[in-house]
């Protein structure tokens, strides 16, 4: 039994819950090389926006713990085409590219190692170590956010509601918590009596697969439904507000999260629901200006048709288009939630602020 949490570190060891076999199976895989951890991202054996930033970071550290080398130039080396390699397993969730540049940050901490005059193995082996530490600080560091943000989060909320969610932005999304299922949790410990409404989340079934296991094992009140019964729900008075998680906020507040996450903030508009995306620093990316310089990431036509069928549910040769993510408008979001407060319109000046 797992205890919900996307992987652990132990004996030396990194290991990743693989989250395709969920909810009818609960595994572990170990990760040893970059192989390992760049098909545990692409393949969403690890998924969730914080939890591959954090899977990348320790996953390129099992993939050099090993490593021989003769000095500080060639691990750099070594270190920089793992991280180029990682860096092409998936577009979309800045935390991949944030974990990544803070591990090479660590390294290049020791870029003058050979001047302390302790052997180069010596050197590497401290290196090693230290990338680690890094590793789980990042880890640690966002399970701290996580809690941040389900308290902030419930700030907004009151007993009794009925909420919405999309995709997965849960437990196994984060080190722990989740971002917009945080308050969920924390709710549910002061007898909240919340009523969520899950989304199946076509095609990949974050919602079902995932929201649904994670928070029927926390004792969490929850509804499945398919994505186009959410404005049914809506319009039947059930949805007191839509909470989501985040894979990369630009800096004007438009945020990419999971296909048909901005099909669901434009209906909460009509209706009148407010519409919270939950967005820790290391998903805001004040590089990027606007949503439309984020990059989408396209996944294969057969995950919508093929992958949870035992036929092909599409005639052979049918055409498809698969993006896995789309770009909710910041003028939809009533408020993002960070770990260090709640931020409203308007966001350019609110999530510039953050940083500061
Ligand atoms: O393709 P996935 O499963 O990695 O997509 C995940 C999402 O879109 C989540 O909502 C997002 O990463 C926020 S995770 C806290």
């Amino acid at each position: 039994m797992s205890d919900g949490l996307p992987l652990k570190f132990e004996e030396g060891k990194l290991l990743i819950l693989d989250q395709r076999l969920l909810p009818g199976e609960e595994r572990f895989i170990e990760i040893n090389t970059k192989e390992d951890i760049w098909d545990a991202i692409k393949n969403l054996k690890v998924r969730g926006a914080p939890a591959i930033g954090i899977a990348a970071a320790y996953g390129l550290w099992a993939a050099l713990k090993d490593l021989k080398t003769r000095d500080y130039k060639e691990f750099s080396l070594k270190f920089r085409e793992t991280k180029e390699y990682l860096e092409t397993s998936r577009p979309t969730a800045v935390n991949l590219f944030w974990a990544l540049d803070r591990m090479e940050k660590k390294l290049k901490e020791y870029e003058d190692i050979k001047d302390t005059g302790i052997s180069w193995e010596d050197s590497a082996k401290k290196i090693k170590e230290e990338l680690l530490r890094e590793a789980e600080k990042i880890r640690i560091e966002d399970e701290e956010a996580c809690y941040a943000m389900g308290r902030y989060g419930l700030e907004l909320l009151h007993p009794g509601m009925g909420i919405l969610t999309h995709c997965n932005a849960g437990a196994l999304a984060t080190a722990k918590y989740g971002t917009c299922l945080a308050p969920i949790y924390l709710g549910k410990e002061k007898g909240y009596g919340f009523k969520v409404f899950a989304d199946e989340t076509r095609p990949l079934l974050q919602g079902s697969r995932l929201t649904a296991w994670e928070l029927k094992k926390a004792g969490v009140d929850v509804t499945l439904i398919c994505d186009n019964m959410a404005s049914a729900v809506m319009k039947n008075g059930w949805i007191d507000a839509v909470v989501t998680g985040c894979d990369r906020m630009a800096a004007n507040g438009d945020g990419a999260n999971k296909i048909g996450t901005s099909a669901l903030a434009i209906l909460a508009k009509e209706y009148n629901i407010p519409f919270y995306m939950y967005a820790p620093l290391s998903t805001i990316d004040l590089d990027t200006p606007s949503g439309e310089q984020i990059k989408i990431e396209l996944r294969d036509g057969e995950e919508i048709y093929k992958m949870w069928y035992e036929k092909d549910m599409a005639p052979e040769g049918t055409k498809t288009y698969n993006p896995s993510f789309d770009v909710t408008d910041h003028k939809y979001i009533s408020a993002v939630i960070t770990e260090k407060g709640i931020v409203r319109p308007p966001y350019m000046e609110g999530l510039k602020k953050l940083f500061e």
